[in-house]
């Protein structure tokens, strides 16, 4: 049996190394490199110790319960020495505690400490592209016109893209629009026609849709052209529709948007997926038509008092029995137009690219 006075020795060294990482914060006020969750951990680990070292089941206890069995004429030093023992270890647990204590309590209040006095954090707020913008107004007007908005895919089969719309394999138009494939041969949409397609085989007929969304062709980028663009395509199929209907139609939006004095005109031109088919024109917004502004030649029509805008024409057969409608029952207009030529016409804005270079100081003219 080892000596009452070596156990309590014993029992001494076990604490002091367990201890001894708490030892820098007996009778300290200040802790430098401390951060609260640390402490917080520590707080926890010393809360363990004073369980281990001062309970029930602690040496110390153990200890005491053997004072008795000591002999009778030792038992008084060895009751003191354990005392002693007793008051260290929980002396040095209650210092550690108190500095860790009082640390978390201050950086709890140093965390949450507000000055009220410092100026505030401005949100900076965004706003729509213009791109957007444009494309919100024109669908509000065909909105109001009675015309649902049609969103569809951005890559499409060959079908879609060309042979529902009586562009045939080998027909020119499959050259010059240039298309974009991916590896397994689908194409990105060269032009928003391809709702025309898919929306009269979703809803059938009569139908009356616009269809807004991104365009790809491979053209390299300058001051008027960008590899992908956005186009608005419009379609209206029912009976007895004609060509009075497209101008109607073309004529009202372009007087929503610039004015009611605004005059539009049809020219003849050829698309496969139009008979007849023609391009609209729209009476310069600038120079009223007149080609002149401020006694200088109108910058948007280049002096011609017309703005070229898109293409259009009477749904041509074919296209109507790609998506099973009978051409004998059912006519229809459609017309096509690109937004960002749109808007740089508005804007006087020299180079398209600006619209996807994304410089704030560009995009902030246009809240
Ligand atoms: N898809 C044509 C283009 O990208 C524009 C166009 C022309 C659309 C005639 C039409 C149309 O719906 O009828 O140039």
């Amino acid at each position: 049996m080892t000596e009452p006075k070596e156990q309590v020795k014993l029992a001494r060294e076990a604490f002091n190394n367990v201890f001894e990482r708490f030892n820098r914060f007996r009778g300290v006020q200040t802790q430098n490199n401390l951060s609260l969750s640390e402490a917080e951990g520590l707080q926890k680990e010393l809360a363990e110790i004073r369980v281990k070292h001062t309970g029930k089941k602690s040496d110390i206890t153990g200890l005491k319960k053997f004072i008795g069995q000591v002999m009778p004429e030792e038992r008084a030093e060895f009751g003191k020495l354990i005392q002693t023992l007793e008051t260290e270890v929980s002396q040095s647990i209650a210092e550690a505690e108190n500095t860790l204590k009082s640390f978390v309590e201050n950086a709890k209040i140093e965390r949450e400490k507000l000055d009220v006095t410092l100026p505030g954090n401005r949100p900076r707020v965004g706003h729509l592209h213009p791109i957007t913008l444009l494309r919100q107004r024109i669908e509000e007007i065909f909105v109001s016109l009675g015309y649902a908005i049609e969103e569809d895919r951005e890559i499409e089969t060959d079908y879609y893209n060309f042979e529902a719309l009586n562009i045939p394999e080998g027909h020119p138009a499959r050259e010059s629009q240039d298309t974009f494939y991916t590896t397994n041969g689908f194409a990105l949409r060269s032009q928003t026609s391809t709702v025309q397609i898919r929306a009269m085989e979703r809803r059938g007929v009569p139908i009356r849709i616009i269809a807004p969304g991104r365009v790809f062709r491979r053209d390299t980028p300058d001051l008027t052209h960008t590899p992908m663009f956005h186009q608005i395509e419009g379609l209206c199929v029912d009976k007895g529709i004609t060509m009075a209907h497209l101008k109607g139609t073309v004529g009202e939006w372009l007087r929503r948007l610039f004015g009611k004095e605004t005059k539009i005109r049809l020219r003849p031109s050829y698309f496969p997926f139009t008979e007849p088919s023609a391009e609209f024109d729209f009476s310069c917004f600038k120079c009223g038509g007149s080609g002149v502004f401020e006694n200088e030649r109108c910058r948007p029509c280049k002096g011609s008092g017309w703005i070229e805008l898109g293409g259009s024409g009477m749904v041509h057969p074919n296209v109507l029995r790609a998506c099973n409608v009978d051409p004998q029952v059912y006519s229809g207009f459609a017309f096509g137009f690109g937004l960002e030529r749109m808007c740089s016409l508005m804007y006087s804005l020299d180079d398209i690219r600006l619209m996807f270079e994304n410089d704030v100081r560009f995009l902030e003219q246009f809240k």
